[in-house]
């Protein structure tokens, strides 16, 4: 049992990059309950990065029922289950069997760059821009389905026969949370298609022109739908529960920070960084190297559009110390090993695993440190990784505040390198403007919730959500402007030594 009276409750799910998660929420939008499971990354070459999205569908149902448990509740007391999920991550599966053809291909993942280049020279950067709102870039779905249907054998005849589902994440688990091969329901919402590279963003359908430019068969497309709606309902330990919700995990933290107004923006820092700013009912074009991508829907009403500046590795840097340096043995630890010294001792640590994202988008990029001597420690390279995230978000403002013409006067950040006391201090440095982190750090999962409760009438209208919002932490620049403009420099000087690297 909880402190949190007898519910009822909303639960969600969070699909993650490297883990699963579930959150049980009550009415003042306060967690109950949390179960998280890890998940193996897979690296089968330089800059391939695979999951197995059987394991996964195993560890969301393992998380389901711990959250359950530890909140000492029956599926009776959940009203609804909302969904979110790393985006762009691509698994087809067979649709009479639920097994997947293939380990899902994650979105960092940079193998579709010759495909992404040759798709630039016979159809043009510009179309796709136009249509779906993104660079032609390896980050997004459409070009990884192209792969696996080229590359795994007898896959396009099966897929064209009607055979093959494709889903993101949000798909494969709704599709198997209500059933799978049993009747499940084959569907996305408008968030997650976004990130395809193959949705009109104003139609908000599959994109004909696009999907034959491609070479991908339509009928392996689920329907699209609204970010807040009941797609189904659960079967199995969830059983009878209406699935009510699916956001990409960006978009839900916009959604759960209360980001519902035209110029409101948050930052989530986790395995990568994204900033997404509303831009209210239309979509506004970025010529500063940002994506144009769907905030939300809710049921039929208009859909809300937003900016977005993503950065591939922000908190995989740390982890990738830890991991594959073995600098440091917990990702806490970079914290206090940083502090051990006072600057970064003119080290600069640009973290291109993937390529660079915004606003670059340049998939031929890999990383750096650069400017060593002797004099470098492990410290001092602590502090550099820190900084790269503080750099890299920056850069992503300056797009920003040239795109929308609007300055920032504070920044909304969440996610799980928000506890970092002195990455939030750096970022406020660099950025010149404060920060500031609600009570509920776990916005991606309320965002779900929210959306999930929306759609069953558990809570009545945004307003209600907005009065949830409450200022934990605020950090305020203590850098000076000397200082800053220096340490910009040098940190544009070492992102200039990343690109070209792949031919
Ligand atoms: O676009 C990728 C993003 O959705 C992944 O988010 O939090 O799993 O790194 P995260």
């Amino acid at each position: 049992a909880s402190s949190h009276g007898t519910g009822p409750f909303i639960a969600a799910i969070d699909q993650g990059t490297t883990s699963s998660r579930c959150i049980v929420f009550d009415r003042d939008g306060r967690i109950v309950a949390v179960d998280q499971k890890e998940h193996e990354q897979i690296f089968p070459k330089p800059g391939w990065v695979e999951h197995d999205a059987a394991e996964i569908w195993t560890n969301v149902q393992e998380v389901v029922a711990g959250a359950l448990d530890k909140a000492g509740i029956t599926t009776a007391d959940v009203k609804a289950l909302g969904i979110t999920n790393q985006r762009e991550t691509t698994v087809l599966w067979d649709k009479a069997t639920g097994e997947p053809v293939h380990n899902a291909i994650v979105w960092q993942d940079t193998r579709t760059d010759g495909l992404c280049k040759e798709l630039g020279r016979n159809v043009g950067q510009d179309r796709f821009r136009r249509e779906t709102g993104l660079p032609l870039a390896s980050y997004f779905a459409g070009p990884k389905i192209r792969w696996m249907l080229d590359n795994v054998e007898g896959l396009r005849e099966r897929a064209e026969a009607g055979e093959i589902l494709f889903g993101t994440m949000d798909s494969w688990v709704i599709w198997n949370l209500t059933g799978g091969a049993q009747g499940g329901v084959h569907v996305t919402d408008v968030t997650n298609a976004s990130r395809t590279l193959l949705m009109n963003l104003r139609t908000l359908d599959w994109d004909d022109k696009i999907l034959s430019s491609m070479e991908i068969p339509a009928a392996v497309l689920p329907e699209i739908r609204s970010s807040a709606e009941v797609y189904g309902t659960a079967k199995g330990a969830l059983e009878g529960v209406p699935v009510a919700s699916a956001l990409g995990d960006q978009q839900a933290a916009l959604f759960g920070q209360t980001c519902f107004s035209k110029g409101e923006a948050k930052s989530t820092y986790g395995t990568g960084t994204f900033l997404l700013l509303n831009t209210g009912d239309e979509p506004v074009n970025s010529y500063n190297g940002l994506l144009t991508t769907v905030g939300y829907r809710i049921g039929d009403q208009k859909p809300v559009y937003a900016l977005e500046g993503s950065i591939a590795v922000t908190g995989s840097l740390v982890q990738w110390m830890r991991d594959q340096m073995g600098l440091i043995k917990s990702a806490a630890e970079i914290e206090t090993l940083a502090m051990s010294v006072e600057d970064n001792g003119g080290a600069y640590f640009v973290p291109a695993f993937s390529g660079l994202f915004a606003p670059y988008w340049r998939s031929d990029a890999r990383g750096v440190i650069a400017g060593l001597t002797r004099y470098v420690t492990k410290a001092h390279i602590a502090r550099a990784v820190l900084e790269a995230t503080a750099w890299q978000t920056r850069e992503i403002v300056d797009a920003m505040n040239k795109d929308s013409g609007v300055e920032l006067t504070s920044l909304k950040v969440d996610g799980g390198m928000t506890s970092n006391n002195l990455l939030m201090q750096t970022i406020a440095d660099a950025l010149d403007a404060p920060v500031v982190r609600p009570m509920v750090a776990e916005t991606t999962c309320l965002g779900a919730a929210y959306a999930a409760g929306l759609a069953v009438g558990f809570w009545q209208d945004t307003d209600e959500l907005r009065a949830n919002w409450r200022r934990a932490a605020e950090w305020t620049p203590r850098m000076d402007a000397a200082d800053r403009d220096r340490e910009y420099k040098n940190w544009l000087k070492a992102v200039e030594r990343t690109m070209g690297w792949i031919e």
